[in-house]
């Protein structure tokens, strides 16, 4: 029997079989057409003795020519998947060698099918002047901007040149024009075209793949003496100032901080984007270049943990990264002419481990009891997603067993980041405290550094490294673990109860079961003040509409009174508006929920006044979901009305709530 699947179930590529080790692109951005046009060159290593032919994933890439070792060869575009694109193969020559390299070249322009790249007008930027791309490859989505081996059990090191009429960064190291000099070479801003040559010498997935361009300028951050690295902040000169001020403090300190917890920093560049409001991350850890929602300027910054997130991944999941399925399992099956069907993902170790990372620099930044505090604004979002998933239970786990070809984002919730958190939070108390945990971390991060690993790379490694710090004691403590549990368990609960220090959690609970106890009250009756809050910290604010959407729906004169009397109904801190509109529409036949569904909508879709979009899919989706319980109509018109204005994943994944409203 033929083995025909490739051993990660979202690729269809053979990188198995022969593997790309280093890419160059030649890239030109047509702003008219609203494409990329270029080529893309692979130098590949083979795998595989006799290996035939070379398979590429892409994603509605007009493909123009293909070329193998210099010369044109014909190529095949297989047929579109909705999820995985169409595979692209290349004929090799024949009796190549294991160990051989063979170059192959593709040249094709993006198109408007793909979900990478999102193209936006003048308007929808803060100048207004100037038109903007940017894209966003995690999960699965690089194959929409080149023709790749798109999984992230395979790194690669890559070369680009990218000509642009406006300014263009990319997630690698700027070799000319410098970052540091005149914006776009000194060249006229969005007439001249400028060539921007980048280099990417350390090896990363196909995920961190990424490029933006637009009217983008640059100022530094002060480094720390000492440093091999530099780091400063890209964003439109409009926001120049107001992002420079919202991180230069934070950012620098705590790359600092974590290379002394860690390793050194090994990318040599540690520079963040702050994108337009359609961005659908909080933030995205693209290599040498984080890239922002504009939506954490909030002006205090009290939003800057996003960024201590970001830049943990430069060492869990950029430096040591997870697998989609181990590979041993597939070559076993390869070799045993079985088709290959165990299709773990492993994202966990990414998102997991930064989570608790996060959290361990939040406790070194503040204090212990801040660290415990995050944990229990996580286990709210914990609960709501492991809820979420109740009709389809396996992506309540952490390892995922992937089909062929289904959707990672249909699996992108908070379970890998809060149920991976608090999974090595256990081990560490299991293992006796930060002080013999944090050590181990390097370990590990030092061990697998430049790797893709699976979880039984981990769980291996625990074994040994504490076998040799603790010996039997601690392979004791370790073995007390219920694995199978926190691994492969479902339900809606952790394996373990934890405990969390709730010092910062006290008052913010009081005060919510206040509103929980004069609900059937008169408002008029009512004696909150605007100082029950005037020590609370925005997270504290979060912790408390969190609580408050623990208990039933409160009535529409007391959401009214909680909204103005604590500044909540117009907060310009995102994280806070959410959860009062949240708050709002949680009982969706309450006459609250008509009053504020309106509201939430116009909030969502920057119908405002402020014009600004709410394009994070923390924020959007659920509010779309929540509005669309209350009221189908308003929400499919509001939707109907803007959804242009959104990133065509944000579409995508609030088309999925639309037609769950609409089809039943
Ligand atoms: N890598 C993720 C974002 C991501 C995940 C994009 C999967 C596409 C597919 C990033 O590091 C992240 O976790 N962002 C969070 C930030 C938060 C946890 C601080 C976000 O965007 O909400
Ligand atoms: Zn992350």
């Amino acid at each position: 029997m033929a083995v025909t699947q490739p051993p990660d179930n979202s690729t269809q590529s053979n990188y198995f079989k022969i593997a790309t080790e280093h890419v160059v692109f030649v890239w030109t951005i047509d702003w008219k057409e609203k494409k990329i046009v270029g080529s893309t060159t692979h130098t590949l290593r083979v795998r595989e003795d006799s290996v035939k032919e070379v398979v590429f994933d892409t994603f509605a890439l007009d493909v123009k020519g293909a070329q193998v070792e210099g010369k044109a060869v014909p190529y095949d575009l297989g047929k579109h998947h909705d999820v995985m694109g169409s595979a692209l193969s290349l004929p090799l020559p024949s009796g190549l060698k294991r160990g051989a390299t063979v170059t192959a070249k593709v040249e094709y322009e993006t198109t408007s099918g793909g979900q990478a790249l999102q193209w936006l007008e003048p308007e929808q930027t803060q100048g207004k002047q100037h038109p903007y791309l940017f894209s966003q490859c995690q999960a699965i989505l690089a194959r929409a901007l080149a023709p790749l081996q798109d999984t992230p059990s395979l790194k690669i090191t890559y070369d680009a040149q990218v000509s642009s009429i406006l300014p263009a960064l990319m997630s690698a190291i700027r070799v000319s024009p410098p970052s540091a000099g005149p914006p776009h070479g000194g060249k006229v801003i969005g007439k001249d075209v400028v060539t921007y040559v980048y280099k990417q010498p350390i090896s990363i997935p196909s995920y961190l793949l990424a490029i933006a361009s637009g009217n983008l300028h640059y100022r530094a951050f002060d480094v720390p003496q000492g440093k091999d690295w530099t780091s400063g902040v890209w964003t439109e000169p409009e926001m120049l100032d107001q992002a420079h001020w919202e991180f230069k403090e934070d950012t620098t300190r705590n790359l600092a901080l974590e290379e002394s917890v860690i390793m050194p920093y090994k990318f040599g560049v540690y520079d963040v984007l702050v994108l337009p409001p359609t961005f659908p991350f909080g933030g995205m850890e693209n290599a040498c270049c984080t890239f922002l929602t504009p939506s954490i300027i909030a002006g205090d910054r009290s939003l800057v943990d996003v960024v201590v997130h970001e830049l943990t991944h430069s060492w869990f999941g950029n430096g040591v990264t997870y697998v989609q399925l181990p590979i041993i399992i597939c070559l076993y099956a390869y070799f045993h002419h079985i088709p290959c069907s165990a299709h773990s993902s492993h994202y966990w170790l990414n998102e997991g481990w930064t989570t608790y990372m996060e959290r361990v620099l939040l406790s070194k930044l503040h204090s212990e009891a801040e660290r415990d505090f995050s944990y229990l604004i996580g286990s709210k979002a914990l609960k709501d997603a492991l809820k979420e998933y109740e009709d389809t239970p396996k992506y309540q786990r952490l390892i995922i067993e992937m089909e062929v070809g289904e959707d990672p984002d249909d699996a992108y919730s908070s379970v890998p980041y809060e149920k991976g958190a608090n999974f090595l939070f256990y081990l560490e108390k299991v293992l006796g405290g930060l002080d013999v945990f944090l050590p181990y971390a390097s370990d590990y991060v030092k061990t697998f550094m430049g790797q893709s690993i699976v979880t039984d790379q981990w769980k291996e490694h625990l074994y040994n490294y504490f076998k040799s710090h603790g010996g039997n004691d601690k392979i004791k403590a370790l073995d007390t673990v219920d694995w199978n549990a926190w691994l492969h368990g479902e339900g809606l609960t952790l394996p373990v109860g934890m405990q969390y220090d709730t010092t910062l959690a006290t008052a913010v609970y009081a005060l919510a079961e206040r509103w929980d106890k004069v609900r059937a009250k008169d408002v008029k009756e009512l004696d909150f003040k605007e100082s029950d809050v005037e020590l609370f910290s925005s997270n504290q604010k979060v912790l408390f509409l969190d609580t408050l959407q623990s208990y039933s729906a409160l009535p529409l004169s007391h959401v009214s009174l909680l909204g103005s009397l604590y500044g909540l109904a117009n907060s310009g801190n995102a994280e806070i508006r959410f959860r009062f509109y949240g708050v709002a529409l949680l009982d969706p036949s309450s006459a609250s929920s008509k009053h504020y569904a309106p509201v939430a909508a116009k909030w969502v879709v920057g119908e405002d006044g402020t014009g600004i979009i709410k394009g994070r899919m923390k924020f959007c989706r659920p509010t779309f979901k929540a509005v669309y319980k209350v009221d189908k109509q308003l929400a499919r018109e509001t939707f109907g009305r803007k959804k242009g204005g959104f990133h065509p994943l944000a579409r995508k994944m609030i088309e999925k709530v639309r037609s769950q409203y609409t089809e039943r």
